[in-house]
Parts: C-alpha cells; sequence; structure tokens
C-alpha cells in the first residue's frame, strides 16, 4: 500500500521532471510574439508578489493594464508594487491581500473587489506550492488542495459575472489556470480529495494540478455552451526555477541547484506562456487549450474525462459551498 501510495507519485513525479528538462535541454524557450497595448483592461495575479507571478504582474502592467497583484505576504505585495512602478510602467500595479488556503479569506478579497464596481478583463490563477508536508487549513482542507486548486475554483466562480460582463466578442475576458507537466502524473482521488488516506506530497501536487486541468475544459465548455466571451486556458510553464523548489529534500535541494542554472527557465520566460495566452492576439477567442512553449499540447488522458470533470466540478462547489452556476 505504502509503495504504490507514496514511492509510486514520487517516481511518476520525477519521471516527469526528468522528461521536461530533456526537453528544455534539446529546445529553445518559446519567445513572444510582439503584444499588442492592453491600456484599461484590469487584471487579477494570484501570487504576483514573486517568481513567475511577478514576472506575469510587470509584464501586463508594461502592456497598460491595471493589475491587482493578489497574496498573502503584505510586506512582498508593497515591494513587488514598488519595483513595478519604479520601472515606469504605462500600466498601474496594486496589492491585495488574499490568503488562498482559507476559503473566507477568498471571499473577503473577491468582496472587496466586487465593491469597487471595477470590470475584469483578465484572471490568472497562478498562486501555489510544492511537497509541502501534511498540514490541514483550519477549514479542513489538505494545502495543496485548497492553495492550488479549491481557492482558485471559489476565487473564479465568485468573479466569473463580472468576467462574464467584461468581455465581447473580439476582446474576450479571459482565465488562465497555471498547471504543471507534473498533471500527467496526477490522478484525482474523487473518495479522497484531501488525501487522509497514505499522504504524498507528490502525489497531492500532481492531483491540484490536474484538477486546474480538468476545471479548464469543463468550465470552457460551460461558458461556450452559454454563449459568454470568456475564454479559459491551462498553462504548463516547463521547470523554472523559483522558490517553488524550496521545499525539495535537501539531497534533491543540492542536486537542482547546478540542474537550474542551466536546464531551468527563468521565472520571466516561464511567466512568458502566462503572458502568451493572457495578451497575445492568436490566442483571442480560443479557450479550452492546454499550453506549452507557446503551442497547444494534449494534456493527460484523464483530464479529457468528461465525467471526471463533472463530477469534480459538482464535489468542488459542494466543498465551497455553492451552487453550480
Ligand atoms: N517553478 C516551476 O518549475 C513550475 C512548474 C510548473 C508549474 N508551476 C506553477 O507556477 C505557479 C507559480 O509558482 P512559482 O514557480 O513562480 O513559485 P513561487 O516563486 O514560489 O511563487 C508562488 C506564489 O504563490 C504565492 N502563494 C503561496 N502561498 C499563498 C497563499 N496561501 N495565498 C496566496 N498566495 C500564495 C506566493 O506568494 P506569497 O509570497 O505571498 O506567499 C508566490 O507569489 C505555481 O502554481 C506553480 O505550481 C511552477
Amino acid at each position: 500500500m505504502w509503495l504504490v501510495s507514496v514511492l509510486g507519485p514520487l517516481l511518476k513525479l520525477y519521471f516527469c521532471g526528468i522528461r521536461v528538462l530533456i526537453y528544455q535541454m534539446l529546445n529553445k524557450s518559446f519567445t513572444l510574439p510582439a503584444l499588442t497595448k492592453q491600456n484599461g483592461r484590469v487584471a487579477i495575479v494570484t501570487g504576483g508578489t514573486r517568481g513567475m507571478g511577478y514576472e506575469t504582474a510587470r509584464h501586463l502592467a508594461s502592456l497598460g493594464m491595471h493589475v491587482i497583484i493578489a497574496g498573502n505576504e503584505r510586506e512582498e505585495g508593497k515591494v513587488a508594487v514598488k519595483k513595478i512602478h519604479g520601472e515606469g510602467t504605462s500600466g498601474k500595479a496594486e496589492y491585495a491581500f488574499v490568503d488562498l488556503t482559507s476559503l473566507k479569506s477568498v471571499r473577503q478579497f473577491a468582496q472587496s473587489f466586487r465593491d469597487r464596481g471595477l470590470p475584469l478583463h483578465l484572471l490568472v490563477n497562478n498562486a501555489g506550492t510544492m511537497l509541502v508536508p501534511e498540514q490541514r487549513t483550519e477549514e479542513g482542507f489538505e494545502f495543496h488542495f485548497v492553495l492550488n486548486y479549491l481557492g482558485h475554483f471559489l476565487l473564479t466562480n465568485l468573479l466569473l459575472d463580472i468576467l462574464k460582463r467584461s468581455g465581447r466578442p473580439g476582446f474576450c475576458s479571459k482565465i488562465v489556470n497555471m498547471s504543471s507537466a507534473t498533471h500527467y502524473a496526477g490522478i484525482m482521488h474523487m473518495d479522497d480529495l484531501n488525501r487522509k488516506i497514505c499522504y504524498s506530497s507528490h502525489g497531492a501536487y500532481a492531483q491540484s494540478k490536474l484538477g486546474l486541468v480538468l476545471l479548464t475544459y469543463y468550465l470552457q465548455e460551460q461558458l461556450t455552451a452559454g454563449g459568454f466571451s470568456v475564454t479559459v486556458n491551462a498553462v504548463d510553464p516547463g521547470m523554472v526555477d523559483t522558490a517553488l523548489y524550496d521545499n525539495l529534500w535537501s539531497l534533491a535541494q543540492a542536486m537542482k541547484k547546478p540542474v537550474a542554472k542551466i536546464l531551468f527557465r527563468t521565472p520571466a520566460e516561464g511567466a512568458s506562456i502566462t503572458v502568451y495566452a493572457a495578451a497575445a492576439s492568436e490566442m483571442e477567442g480560443v479557450g479550452g487549450c492546454y499550453l506549452y512553449n507557446g503551442e497547444k499540447r494534449e494534456s493527460s488522458e484523464s483530464s479529457y474525462d468528461a465525467e471526471l470533470q463533472a463530477k469534480l466540478w459538482k464535489t468542488s462547489c459542494e466543498l465551497v459551498g455553492i451552487k453550480s452556476p
């Protein structure tokens, strides 16, 4: 049992990582095409205080967007905003507190945003964590599940009506979900989403990233069926040198450092796929894709399972206490 539940996900995850590194060794990082200005458009980037989220926020602000960086470290948030404005950006950046591990905090964040009466043209569900030892939140959720997936599920639903109102044909509102190649190793444990049985941090991370791909496809179907001008895509940035790897075991950490210098992408390179999904003219009106290195790719077989997508959506609604819109 232990071998299957703990060692299995670990090996699968490292196998995914090795495949990505070989790809990155043989292929250049994707180069963004020229992007049109996005003046006046409003974006929320979760986890925009550092790493790829920061680079995404910085780039979007340079395109003229009003970017709200949503994160749970107030000081880091202020520093990020100051740095972006210090570059003389044509857009605007501001920080707002949200702790995505707390559904209460997600609700408060969404309500404060709603109270401002702003439109919302882009929601980037970027914040995340990886390989944290087993932890439950006050509300009883497993850490990877709630921070990477469920918190974003709730946030998206609480802001969906504004996204719908803010989009129009030719100028869709956009949702970008930050997934990962690790989703290929993911299994949705529908009867144990909080991974109480035989916890594996590797399995929990991979599951949360698969959840985001399932959410992407299901939501796009609903939005298209409803005739709304909102697109949803999942992106995979490759392996990127950020603080995300801080929880690796010390041996893996020591091995990662020299490899990362040569083979990992920089945070700006990793963020380019998110910026592409958010602002490239080629992506206007295009949704329901899994994007990697600037191209649409096949995601895992289970991510296309329509029954699983619907089941996860329904269960997620129940877990966060909302009616399926
Ligand atoms: N690096 C990679 O190789 C890689 C590969 C595939 C996918 N990804 C995904 O890319 C996304 C960004 O990761 P990164 O590599 O840029 O890592 P990072 O530098 O560690 O950034 C993670 C971000 O998430 C935020 N965050 C953490 N806990 C939070 C919470 N409770 N509430 C709100 N925000 C929180 C952090 O903000 P605070 O500082 O405010 O905590 C930080 O801005 C993640 O979803 C990750 O899974 C990364």
